[in-house]
């Protein structure tokens, strides 16, 4: 008995330890996004915005001077969105462009 319960917390103890991190994203580009983003076609509001099919629409998100984004429009936003919109409740910025164009690239095909 006292056997099987240790077997059973060695067992459930694996488990948390492989259990992929909560919300984790099959994209990799789009990995810390999915912390803060819906990037499904379900579009929920999580912390931020849904960011499936935003490229090439206009911003959900209120007091953002942008017709629609496009790749240099979230260029500028990933590298700071409070310079786009001052007050921003996106504190996530992406300093890398290389890594902006990846992520970019990968938000192309949210649709
Ligand atoms: C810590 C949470 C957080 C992370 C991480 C984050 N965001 Fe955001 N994001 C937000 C919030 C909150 C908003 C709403 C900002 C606003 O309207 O002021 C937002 C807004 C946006 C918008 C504007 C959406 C619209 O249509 O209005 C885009 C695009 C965006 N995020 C892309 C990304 C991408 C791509 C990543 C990953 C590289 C990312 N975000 C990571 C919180 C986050």
């Amino acid at each position: 008995m006292r056997k099987h319960l240790f077997a059973g917390i060695a067992v459930l103890s694996l488990g948390v330890a492989l259990a992929p991190p909560a919300l984790a994203d099959p994209d990799k580009a789009l990995g810390a996004c999915a912390t803060c983003h819906d990037i499904s076609p379900a579009k929920n509001k999580l912390v931020g915005p849904p960011l499936f099919g935003a490229f090439g629409n206009k911003p959900l998100g209120e007091g953002i001077e942008v017709a629609k984004w496009d790749e240099g429009s979230l260029d500028k936003w990933l590298a700071n969105p409070a310079k786009m919109k001052p007050g921003t409740l996106m504190s996530y910025q992406v300093g890398n462009p290389k890594k902006r164009l990846e992520i970019i690239k990968a938000l192309k095909e949210l649709k």
